[in-house]
């Protein structure tokens, strides 16, 4: 046998060998206390964790640990002056993260956390720019969700401070509401020791309600399940719609985002072959592919992420949805809509 044709036939033994899915990050299913522990020291040592949420699932990195937030934004494909939100068990974190808190975000920690809102506060000493985007503020979050919670709770016990967690889809893409959506993102990007914690779909569906904390009142820049008027009930204010939008704009998060391969069209005619997304009541046009029929408001956030994958994998061009109508939920499903249909189509 020639040398060449040796060394061809060891590199496809050692080949055989090698098991490729040992490569691979492990996905972890209802995960065990101990399984869990094991998890919070992943990511003390390091790698990266994804984890449930009650909105969507995280992809989570220590928030301390530079090299590590480094991952996820080469993980996620993300520009790094897009800051990340940090995730604390308890309001008693608060203040190693932020400083100058005013008293209504204060009141609307307690009330809303845990729970889907991210409060932007003025950031402490800790918060260094590779987690900040290099903005002069952090934002900080506590998930309503029992396995999310064990996790910070471990890593709190090794001497984490707070888990660094952007949504776990590549940037720009649908974030993912399940664990099987996590590794559908990300699995060719994670290594083999970072971690998928699986627990269960996503109960709300879609992100927390961001809060930016820099004025005198609180300023929603994503609306979410914590609804505006919920915040305004709190805090004791009536915030100004236009500023609300204003903001909005200014801090550029209204190109395109949450969008899956398929185009999304919002109120357009239906022609035979697209996906369709619509309320219960709304009959299916004929030759469209029904991808959701959400019963109610809740349903609609719970199910939109998935029944947009769905259209990417059967493979579908074009994606027409009709969105809610309302206040509260239903204007924080439009946002997404909006910006899924970025460049596509408008309202
Ligand atoms: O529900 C959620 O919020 C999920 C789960 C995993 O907690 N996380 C999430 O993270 O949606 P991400 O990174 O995909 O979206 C967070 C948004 C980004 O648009 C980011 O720019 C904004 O929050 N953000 C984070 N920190 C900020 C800050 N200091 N100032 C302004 N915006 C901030
Ligand atoms: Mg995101």
């Amino acid at each position: 046998m020639g040398t060449r044709r040796r060394r061809v036939s060891v590199i496809y033994f050692i080949s055989k060998l090698v098991k490729w899915d040992d490569l691979r990050m492990e996905i972890i299913s209802n995960p065990t206390q101990v399984e869990i522990k094991k998890a919070a020291q992943a990511l003390k040592d390091g790698h990266l964790v994804a984890f449930p949420t009650e909105t969507v699932y995280g992809l989570g990195a220590d928030a301390t640990n530079e090299k590590a937030v480094s991952s996820v934004y080469s993980v996620k494909g993300r520009p790094t002056d897009h800051p990340l939100i940090v995730h604390i068990s308890s309001i008693n974190q608060l203040d190693k993260w932020a400083v100058n808190i005013p008293k209504y975000a204060i009141k609307l920690a307690e009330e809303f956390w845990p729970g889907p809102m991210t409060l932007i506060l003025k950031r402490g000493f800790i918060a260094k720019d590779y987690v900040t985007g290099r903005q002069d503020s952090i934002g900080l979050r506590v998930p309503n969700h029992v396995l999310a919670l064990s996790l910070i709770n471990e890593f709190e016990k090794f001497g984490g401070i707070g888990i660094a967690a952007p949504s776990a889809n590549r940037f720009g893409a649908v974030s993912p509401t399940s664990a099987e959506a996590v590794k559908d993102e990300l699995g060719n990007y994670l290594h083999s020791k970072d971690l998928i914690l699986d627990g269960g779909k996503s109960i709300i569906g879609i992100e927390s309600t961001i809060i930016g904390c820099s004025r005198d009142y609180p300023v929603v820049l994503r609306p979410g399940a914590t609804t505006t008027e919920m915040v305004e009930n709190v805090a004791g204010v009536k915030i100004p719609v236009n500023l609300e939008k204003n903001e909005i704009r200014t801090s550029g998060l209204l190109e395109a985002h949450y969008s899956p391969k398929a185009k999304v069209l919002l109120n357009k005619l239906v022609k035979p072959g697209d996906g369709f997304i619509a309320a219960q009541n709304i009959k299916t046009p004929k030759g469209a592919i029904r991808l959701s029929s959400p019963a109610n408001i809740e349903q609609y956030a719970n199910d939109l992420y998935q029944a947009l994958r769905s259209g990417d994998q059967k493979m579908l061009k074009r994606i027409v949805v009709i969105p809610p109508t309302g206040e509260g939920l239903a204007s924080a499903i439009r946002d997404r809509l909006h910006k899924a249909a970025a460049g596509y189509s408008t309202l």
